[in-house]
């Protein structure tokens, strides 16, 4: 079946097109069409998203998309659903999705679905091996039981798969997200938004080890994530020692920040038996992230799977991938913009 998928939860506007094949046991993707409009330079000098700014972007950039996507008459006739992102996210930035595929969606007489945009990142590990023109990972029964760990800048969540029926989740932040706290820190050291690529980038140059920063939770035995306090850390420890290199702060602060989600991980995945690892989010493109989880994860003779980088930042691939998934489940989510939307 046919896909045709929008995202706008955030500041990135996209619009895909994708061939879904194989069903749950088997899923079988074929890209078709794919765009993505990055607003990060307009936010920048804001040093964040500004929701109205993003909404006026998200109006401005859809039809732009649309069309230089090709997405003709005879095009449209072919698709068979139409999903949109409909939470968690900023709300103003929703709604701009939600309004233009209900057009779409009227005016082609096609069906239309809300989507759940962590479901999104969560799917994509679907989208880690390419075969040909496809993306189908091999011997998808093998992955499971998967762990999957959702890193993004609104989330930070473990989840049980059983299969890609049957899910639990494991436990979550109870403040701030990684990718929150990559960015906050960023903003500490100076750094322009979005502040984790540039903390990746900065942290090369750091002494490893030059900190003992704290990871919080690590010991506790829940999976729960909590990133505030090493933020405030970081904060502190820079107003103490004002001259220390920010290259050392911002190495030390990543290795923290990634060993509490690798430990906390690989124990989730010793409790519950897990075959494989599945990574996603705008985090999972952080290279030491994905080194490091990789590299364990193989010593214990786990699977581990995680999309290429611009399917993990937001996209709009990915929503059309969790779509397929929730089309073979029966599952909707209503067209409604719900911000504060979250994964079970
Ligand atoms: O998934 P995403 O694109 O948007 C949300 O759904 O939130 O994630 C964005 C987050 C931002 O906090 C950004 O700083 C972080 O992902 N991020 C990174 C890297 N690239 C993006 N964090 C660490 N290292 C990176 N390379
Ligand atoms: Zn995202």
């Amino acid at each position: 079946m046919k896909i045709l998928a929008i995202e706008t939860s955030c500041d990135e506007t996209a619009i895909a097109l994708l061939e879904c094949t194989g069903g749950l046991e088997a899923p079988k993707f074929k890209i078709l069409k794919d765009a993505v409009a990055s607003q990060i330079k307009i936010h920048q000098p804001f040093g964040g998203v500004v929701p109205n700014l993003a909404k006026r972007e998200h109006l401005k950039n859809l039809p732009i998309l649309y069309k230089k996507l090709g997405l003709t008459e005879s095009v449209m006739k072919g698709v068979d659903l139409i999903a949109v992102t409909s939470g968690p996210g900023l709300e103003p930035a929703l709604w701009t999705g939600i309004n233009f595929a209900k057009d779409l969606a009227k005016q082609f007489k096609k069906p239309l679905v809300g989507a759940n945009h962590l479901e999104g990142h969560l799917y994509s590990f679907l989208l880690a091996e390419k075969k040909g023109v496809s993306y189908s990972v091999a011997n998808v029964k093998n992955i499971f039981p998967a762990i999957g760990l959702i890193v993004s800048g609104g989330h930070t969540t473990l989840m049980l798969l059983k299969n890609l029926k049957t899910r639990k989740k494991l436990g979550e932040t109870r403040d701030d997200a990684v990718g929150e706290a990559f960015d906050k820190v960023a903003r500490i050291l100076g750094l322009p938004y979005p502040g984790g690529p540039e903390i990746e980038k900065l942290a090369r140059k750091g002494k490893p080890n030059a900190i003992a920063f704290p990871r919080p939770m690590v010991y506790e035995k829940n999976y729960d994530f909590s990133y505030s306090g090493l933020k405030t850390s970081v904060l502190y420890y820079l107003r103490d020692n004002p001259k220390t290199e920010k290259a050392d702060i911002a190495t030390s602060f990543q290795e923290a920040a990634l060993d509490v989600l690798i430990r906390k991980t690989l124990r989730a995945a010793r409790e519950f038996g897990a075959e494989s690892i599945v990574l996603s989010g705008g985090v999972a493109s952080n290279k030491p992230l994905r080194q490091k989880l990789n590299r364990e994860t193989k010593k214990t003779g786990l699977r581990f799977l995680v999309a290429e980088f611009k399917h993990n930042t937001d996209n709009a691939v990915m929503i059309a991938v969790a779509a397929y998934i929730n089309f073979l489940k029966k599952k909707k989510y209503p067209l409604v913009a719900n911000g504060a939307m979250n994964i079970q």
